[in-house]
């Protein structure tokens, strides 16, 4: 069973679903991609209670953890006393994302490269150290706050005005509670996803997601709108870099802190002339990048087994990484991300027929035979092959035979890398 209903569990349920070893594949709660590789079931991704007894009834042999809600709440930790095999960590581990300052401290105790930093609850004194480290300075909410939580303060006033709002206007409630003062730093962002169980790790092809709304990187911040695998100059030396210096030292210090990190860590790094220093993590698949992640993954492949693996405590050696590249587009309803037209019709599905190209579904359903929009994205459409420069025409080449009335998509996913 998977649970969630984005693009990234659709990308998910796809791949698992070509294990030969799959019988039956449910998805919690899904949309309407996911029920023509699985039957969806109508339980939330935040009801543990009901996804567990679904799972005893059903006998589900291995449950796969989407997204990061049910993670924190502990569905891990539900589906282990019910005896229940379930990748993703327990809550004791998902605060590496549920938690700023208890990642931050974390790095700091065990020696991973991240932004200087501190933690306050104190207004004044966090406007005093943004001031000892000059801007432009990063002000983070603690908690989750949807992505919104973060402010690049170009200068001096930007910062006192994004610590204020935080700490004594509780712009973000309880998340904006404690604030994260650091450092801003430099360079390119890359993604890293590990699979993990304990101190073992399967190292995942880098990726590289398109946070903002419109080409160029302009415009909001968004979940994501596309993301390419790998990044073309993140070469198998650099990879083992971040496992390193990275990965392995997260995952030792988990264990030695007994709160051992089972299921998928996701490593939000900025390459800086330094190296890569750790912007975020996030404790479990990304979406969009699981997207790009999971054609490149099904060749050579059973990634129903990798995960059964992993989730079992004993993480699969040898992974065979095709010599690919992926690229997700992803189309997002009209308004999006303030807001999102929701039921429009979205036509030409069928119309895309390329072998190398899949159209992974995020906020679509079914009403009668029609495909509509129920959400802000709507569709990942993926495509690989041997070059970056072709799996990018295709794909395009595919999202101009969908129409959805209003939608967009940016048409830059990846050319930062194209010669
Ligand atoms: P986060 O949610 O911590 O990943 O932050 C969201 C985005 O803000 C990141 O993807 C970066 O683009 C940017 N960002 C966060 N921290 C920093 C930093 N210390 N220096 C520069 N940019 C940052
Ligand atoms: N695409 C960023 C994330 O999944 O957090």
């Amino acid at each position: 069973m998977v649970v969630g209903s984005g693009g990234r569990e659709h990308a998910l349920a796809w791949a698992i679903r070509r294990s030969p070893r799959v019988e039956r594949l449910w998805i919690a709660p899904g949309n309407a991609g996911t029920a023509s590789v699985g039957e969806n079931v109508d339980i939330m991704a935040t009801d543990l209670a009901a996804l567990v007894d679904f799972a005893r009834r059903h006998r589900v042999d291995l449950t796969v953890i989407g997204p990061e809600a049910p993670l924190m709440a502990g569905i891990v930790d539900r589906f282990r006393d019910a005896n229940r095999l379930c990748y993703g960590p327990t809550a004791a581990a998902a605060r590496l994302e549920g938690s700023k300052a208890f990642a931050k401290e974390f790095m700091q105790r065990h020696r991973v490269p991240t932004a200087a930093f501190a933690t306050f609850d104190d207004a004044a004194r966090a406007r005093a150290f943004a001031r000892s480290l000059g801007a432009p300075v990063v002000i983070k909410a603690d908690g989750l706050a949807a992505g919104k939580g973060v402010v690049i303060a170009n200068d001096l006033d930007e910062a006192d005005r994004a610590i204020d709002s935080m700490l004594l206007d509780h712009r973000f409630g309880e998340a904006g509670s404690r604030v994260v003062v650091e450092e801003f730093l430099r360079g390119e962002e890359v993604s890293v996803h590990a699979m993990c169980a304990g101190e073992q790790a399967l190292v995942l092809p880098s990726s590289q997601d398109h946070k903002r709304a419109y080409d160029n990187d302009r415009g909001p911040n968004t979940g994501g709108m596309g993301a390419i695998a790998p990044v073309p100059w993140v070469d198998s030396q650099a990879l083992q870099h971040v496992e390193h210096e990275i990965i392995r030292p997260v995952l030792a210090g988990m264990a030695a802190d007994g709160t051992p990190f089972t299921g998928t860590l996701y490593a939000g790094l900025m390459w800086t002339a330094d190296g890569p220093k750790v912007l975020e993590f996030n404790t479990r698949f990304g979406d969009p990048e699981t997207q790009a992640l999971m054609p490149l993954l099904v060749h050579g492949n059973d990634v129903c087994t990798l995960f059964e693996k992993a989730a079992a405590g004993e993480v699969p050696t040898g992974l065979v990484i095709p010599a690919m590249s992926a690229v997700a587009i992803v189309v997002a309803s009209k308004g999006y991300p303030e807001s999102a037209e929701r039921d429009v019709e979205i036509r030409g599905l069928d119309h895309v027929d390329d072998a190398r190209t899949m159209v992974f579904h995020a906020g679509t359903r079914c009403v009668d035979a029609r495909v509509v929009t129920a959400g802000g994205r709507v569709l990942g459409v993926t495509a690989w092959s041997e070059s970056l420069t072709d799996a990018a025409r295709h794909a395009y080449a595919a999202a101009e035979k969908i129409h959805i009335d209003g939608a967009f998509y940016r048409s830059d996913i990846g050319r930062r890398h194209l010669t």
